[in-house]
């Protein structure tokens, strides 16, 4: 027998779980200080009514010969991929049933998706990154190339006559920085994987807080972008469903390599490796894109997107440089008095208790950076922004 040598290439333990341990230990060592959360991105507000509705409903359907339901089908129910493909009709996008695919989250997908592709292909990931992309491609022994995002570029890269990769992940509205894509900007990333044969992972987790004009809610919104793009998103951060697990992946017919449908490779992969979404969850999702569903939750996003403009007041009036927050739930400020993004972690747990996410977690170019989630408590959003204005005061 052996392992699987990669993991010993990875990072000694995921960056969430390092977070959540030295707070743990800070907390045991000052059991009276208050902490404020405001380190991973997961969400406060309850499932939205239509939501829980639904899941009572089909709970009930369960505990009844007539509705029980054994197991469902691996790509899900029918109603859902219904649903999600008007989610994407009304924003212009038009897709097939067969191209939408029920999953438990875009983590597992995102992960998962490699096994259709050689082990040889090169992949390419912005830095700084959500940090999964990297692992799943470590653990699979992938050679894993960077392009840098950083304050010149905006933190969009962009491709050049350079760009050189078999995959590349994309993610818009970006995690961390809040960095958000173009419409414009995507149809170059389509071009050069046109022209490249290349394919583009596109992480759509965060489309919903999209407000501003001409930024991107799906890369299917360019022309030619089904040729070369999978397209990965969830109901964690739209609906709240981080507990509930429920997500989509988007693989389209039109994804032709060495004679082989990708679509029917997912679908073999999913049939094989997947027995699908529970019946009771997937009922849930569905709501969310009801009339009632989407009013409550287009109400829960102006929270979220509230406690953004809170922290980002209060990065103001202390002088910080920080990007996002607009198109996305994540404000990534430059930290001050050039303190590395560590020692800025340690040093606002400590002076103001409030708990964020170090920049360089996310990779060698978010070094000197740090990132705050809007998806906490308002009142604690309000009390962290107000510790954090006058600790960094303190620094001048
Ligand atoms: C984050 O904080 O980056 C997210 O919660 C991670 C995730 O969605 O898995």
């Amino acid at each position: 027998m052996r392992l699987n040598k990669h993991y010993s290439e990875l990072n000694e333990s995921y960056l969430f779980s390092t977070i959540s341990h030295k707070v743990a230990d800070y907390q045991a060592a000052h059991p009276d200080k208050d902490i404020i959360r405001l380190g991973i991105g997961d969400v406060t507000l309850p499932l939205a009514k239509p939501v829980i509705e639904a899941l009572h409903k089909a709970v009930d359907e369960m505990g009844n010969k007539e509705t029980f339901r054994g197991y469902g089908p691996e790509q899900g129910y029918d109603f859902l991929r219904e649903a999600i493909r008007k989610y994407y009709e009304s924003r212009g996008v038009g897709l097939e049933l067969g191209e939408i695919f029920v999953s438990d989250g875009a983590k597992s997908d995102l992960g998962n998706l490699l096994d259709l592709f050689d082990v040889n292909n090169t992949v390419l990931v912005p830095d700084p990154v959500y940090p999964v992309y990297v692992d799943d491609n470590v653990m699979a022994g992938r050679t894993i190339r960077y392009m840098a995002a950083n304050a010149e570029n905006n933190f969009l890269p962009m491709p050049d006559d350079a760009t050189d990769a078999d995959i590349v992940y994309l993610c818009s509205p970006n995690n961390p920085t809040g960095a958000a894509y173009t419409t414009a900007q995507l149809a170059q990333w389509v071009k050069w994987a046109r022209e490249h044969h290349a394919i583009i992972l596109y992480d759509a987790a965060y489309e919903c807080f999209v407000s501003e004009e001409g930024c991107a809610r799906s890369i299917y919104e360019v022309e030619g972008a089904k040729e070369v793009a999978v397209e990965v998103c969830s109901f964690s951060k739209i609906a709240g469903f981080t507990g509930t697990r429920c997500g989509y992946t988007v693989v389209p017919f039109a994804i032709e390599q060495e004679g082989q449908s990708l679509n029917k490779m997912w679908l073999r992969r999913q049939t094989t490796k997947f027995n699908g979404v529970p019946y009771i969850v997937q009922r849930g999702a569905e709501a969310v894109f009801t009339e009632e569903g989407m009013k409550e939750i287009q109400h829960n996003l102006d929270y979220y997107r509230n406690n953004a403009a809170v922290i980002a007041a209060a990065l103001d009036e202390a002088g910080v440089w920080y990007c996002g927050g607009k198109n996305s739930p994540y404000v990534w400020m430059r930290c001050p008095a050039g303190m590395k993004s560590w020692d800025f972690f340690d040093w606002l747990l400590e002076t103001a208790n409030v708990v964020g996410t170090p920049g360089s977690g996310f990779g060698p170019c978010g070094e000197g950076y740090f990132r705050l989630t809007a998806f906490g408590d308002a009142a604690k959003t309000v009390e962290a922004a107000d510790r954090l204005k006058k600790a960094l005061a303190t620094l001048k």
